[in-house]
């Protein structure tokens, strides 16, 4: 488990096991327009500004990965015990 925090506000919301990080900020009342689900479309994209993600998509490239600035939390996790998203 992992935690996300909202830049915008500071709300912190908890990523169980079994949930997805869209998941777990709908049960928080934030919403995140997704299509897929699955890390093929992008739609969820999410700029990230602090932690390390865990890339679980198949959208992103190599360099975008790299550059760890944004994710896709219908699928990706982290590898830090915390993100801070741009929400
Ligand atoms: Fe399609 Fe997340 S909803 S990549």
């Amino acid at each position: 488990a992992f935690r996300v925090k909202l830049a915008s506000t500071g709300q912190i919301v908890e990523v169980g096991a079994h949930q997805t990080v869209v998941e777990s900020l709908a049960a928080a009342g934030v919403v995140v327009p997704t299509s897929c689900e699955q890390g093929v479309c992008g739609t969820c994209l999410t700029r990230v500004i602090a932690g390390r993600p865990d890339h679980r998509d198949m959208y992103l490239t190599d360099e975008e990965r790299e550059a760890n600035d944004q994710f896709l939390p219908c699928c990706s996790r982290a590898c830090t015990p915390e993100l801070v998203i741009d929400l």
